[in-house]
């Protein structure tokens, strides 16, 4: 490379590394900026964040029970068989993964709630399990949810990529029932209905009573949180005292510095204009957002210099897990028809990677201090803050980056902060829903 390119890749560099910055002044600025779309959520006035009540508080580690649960949020549908002693533990007595076909993520024909009663059979015949008694299901629907009560609510409108038609509007709890009665499986009652942040949380604070947040940082990204009833104005019926678990939906959260790559994905996006918080910092579009930027750097002459850009062209070509690959110091080349990948090539592609990780994480850390904050404004005590999601669990780097951000917001304080795996917890978090939900049906009495 001659001079006057690397210097013209140096300032490019530069220039990207400061529009996906987040200082401490712009994270102290989004703390301000989520209190009060906080405020308004709860409020029921205009917000970006939704503040939907869950019907739920935290569990007492005495729920008991045999439960069936059902995770739907991803690309993947599980179906769990949970047992929970009553002591703080949870069993996992068995499990089954499906994947969604696309036709089904995005069918017009309404066909999704009956390839889920399909899943449910399946799970059935795989695990040998009987179908002489009746069986109480809690279902894990990770999608924005106006929730009316334990067991009821309607989509409000499909995140992370789903289209499938039937749906928006409606009670997802019905549209289950029915499928399930449709396909001879009448004997499962859907006891509960849970966003996955909420079995996250729930099923963490089932053995640690510290546990006071639930936050997903996967495919999509959300958190919830106890709140005090009495704060929750918008819904004044629920009652003057105690706590219930509020679902954010801060995937929606829209107060932020964007720049031209975010532009260009929200754009061309399914779901122009909405979840912007998500679209900076979730899984789904980490890939995306690098691929934007290496197909500028390619047009500007700055990147794989004589190679064709076809590679890049399609949208989405490039996942979360190629960028995680990048971070461990192997690389996605090959799977780009790329050879002969030059150094300086390579050191590039490993900078977009950082800075657009970096600025995922940051922006994750400075949410999960806004709402620690809000509940806690000089961090007196310990939080435990519940995670699930791949980006977490296993990108390179991503809780170091979270940690730091802490630590410059709060100092010392940061330390009663601990950001914990909670692996699966939202399947198991929705069994003990279940077993709240279905002790209130029989009269508080097993
Ligand atoms: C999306 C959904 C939200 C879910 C999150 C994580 O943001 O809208 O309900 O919790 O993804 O799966």
């Amino acid at each position: 490379m001659n001079k006057d390119s690397a210097n013209m890749l140096d300032h490019f560099l530069s220039h990207l590394e400061s529009v996906f910055s987040i200082s401490l002044r712009d994270a102290q600025e989004i703390i301000r900026n989520f209190h009060q779309e906080m405020r308004y959520g709860l409020a029921g006035g205009k917000s970006s964040l939704k503040m939907i009540p869950s019907f739920v508080g935290r569990p007492k580690g005495a729920e008991k029970g045999k439960f069936l649960a059902l995770d739907l949020g991803g690309t993947n549908i599980r179906v769990l068989a949970v047992e929970l002693d009553g002591n703080g533990n949870a069993a996992l007595a068995a499990v089954s993964k499906f994947a969604i076909p696309q036709d089904v993520m995005s069918g017009t024909d309404g066909k999704l709630f009956d390839f889920i009663a399909d899943c449910i059979k399946l799970f059935f015949k795989e695990n040998n399990i009987g179908t002489q008694q009746a069986y109480d299901l809690a279902f894990t629907f990770s999608f924005p949810v106006e929730q009316s009560s334990i067991a009821s609510g309607k989509l409000i409108g499909w995140t992370k990529g789903f289209t499938a038609g039937g749906v928006e509007g409606e009670d997802v709890v019905a549209l289950l029932s029915e499928a399930l009665r449709r396909k001879g499986t009448g004997f499962i009652h859907v006891a509960a209905l849970a966003n996955d942040t909420v079995g996250t949380l729930v099923a963490k604070s089932y053995a640690d009573p510290s546990c006071d947040m639930g936050v997903i940082l996967g495919t999509g990204t959300n958190a919830c949180y106890p709140e005090k009833i009495a704060h929750i104005l918008k819904c004044p019926g629920l009652g003057a005292s105690g706590e219930m678990i509020v679902n954010m939906e801060w995937g929606g959260f829209s107060q932020l510095k964007t720049n031209i790559y975010d532009h260009l994905l929200d754009r061309a996006s399914l779901n122009p204009g909405k979840q912007l918080f998500e679209k900076m910092v979730s899984g789904m579009y980490l890939g995306e957002i690098s691929r934007l930027v290496i197909v500028e750097m390619m047009e500007r002459g700055l990147l794989f210099r004589g190679t064709s850009l076809s590679a890049f062209s399609k949208g989405y070509a490039l996942t979360t897990e190629h960028l995680s690959m990048t971070a461990q110091g192997t690389d996605f080349f090959a799977a780009f028809g790329l050879r002969d990948v030059t150094t300086a090539d390579r050191q590039t592609i490993q900078e977009i990677c950082r800075i657009v990780s970096t600025r995922s994480a940051k922006l994750a850390g400075a949410a999960i201090a806004a709402v620690v904050a809000w509940m806690d404004e000089k961090i007196e005590s310990d939080h435990t803050i519940a995670i699930d999601g791949s980006l977490f669990e296993k990108y390179p780097g991503f809780q170091g980056y979270m940690k730091d951000i802490l630590n410059d917001l709060f100092g010392a304080r940061s330390a009663r902060i601990k950001l914990e795996l909670a692996k699966d917890g939202s399947g198991i978090g929705a069994a003990i829903i279940g077993a709240v939900a279905a002790f209130a049906r029989d009269g508080g009495g097993g």
